[in-house]
């Protein structure tokens, strides 16, 4: 049998800080990384908007070769995870996998902070499905969440304006509410693949006791974990050093942002899915 890829997905750039640490912790495996940026950002979109984009994305993904795919994306972890793990991945006769970003960080997350007090920055569907609160309380049932939808804060990333006077207008407003929310919080989880690309301006408004945990690290070692107890899925995985990127907008302009957010240069292949 043919051997398969790992697929990383994300509205857009967010998902590359993700695939980052993988493949920092996991080189050896084929990567195919999608960045749906004509769609993006999914974050204020409908629980279906975002459930038929994923599907799409996911299905071409599988399509290409991948048997594992990422949902390098919390905002299509929360909405569309669950149903596509339930109901769309048993009506195929594969072996296909699909996991997404908010199990590893919850089952992680009690460990950075020590009040037991975490505000969670996220897209406002994140925010809305409550998928942090009730997932954090099945592991950590006495921690606190608070939670702050930060709107712009994808925008800002998807538009390269992540520094200067309109960033941190944006930054500051967000960071303040979730701060005010609850003064005992001692960590703030980046509860959105795309801000750790705004870390630096993030950074200038949050004190220095306070820790602020972004999840790359976290999903790449949690991944690492899961190929060690899933041989099944492990042995299928093609180990040639690939990566390659696809998105949905110009490939010119995504080759720019992604190779410095990724940090190596990237030249990736136009594709269209869907309808735009
Ligand atoms: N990076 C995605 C997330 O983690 C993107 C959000 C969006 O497209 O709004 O939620």
């Amino acid at each position: 049998m043919k051997k398969g890829k790992i697929g990383i997905f994300d509205s857009g750039y967010g998902g590359l800080t993700v695939m980052r640490s993988i493949v920092d912790a996991l080189p050896d495996y084929d990567y195919l990384y999608l960045g749906d940026n004509a769609r993006a950002p999914y974050g204020n979109r409908s629980f279906d908007t975002v459930y038929n984009y994923t599907l799409e994305c996911v299905n071409w993904l599988f399509d290409e070769g991948c048997d594992l795919v990422i949902l390098a994306c919390n905002t299509a972890s929360a909405k569309a995870l669950r149903q596509i793990q339930q109901v769309d991945l048993p009506k195929r006769n594969d072996n296909k996998r699909v996991l997404g970003v908010i199990r590893p960080t919850t089952e992680s997350i009690g460990e950075y902070s020590k009040a037991g007090v975490i505000g969670v920055l996220g897209t406002a569907g994140t925010v809305a499905s409550k998928s942090y609160p009730i997932e954090i309380a099945k592991f950590y049932p006495e921690m606190i969440v608070e939670q702050e939808a930060c709107p712009m804060w994808v925008y800002l990333v998807e538009h390269n304006q992540m520094n200067g006077e309109g960033a941190d207008y944006f930054v500051k407003q967000h960071v303040d509410r979730i701060l005010a929310r609850n003064p005992k919080i001692d960590t703030l989880l980046l509860a959105c693949t795309h801000y750790p690309l705004l870390i630096k301006t993030i950074k200038k408004f949050v004190p220095d006791s306070i820790k602020l945990v972004t999840q790359g690290g976290i999903v790449a070692e949690k991944l690492k974990d899961y190929l060690s107890r899933h041989s099944e899925i492990e042995t299928g995985l093609m180990k040639g050093k690939q990566r390659d990127f696809v998105t949905t907008d110009d490939a010119s302009t995504f080759d720019l942002q992604a190779s410095m957010f990724f940090g190596d240069s990237i030249s990736a292949r136009h594709i269209e899915i869907g309808t735009h």
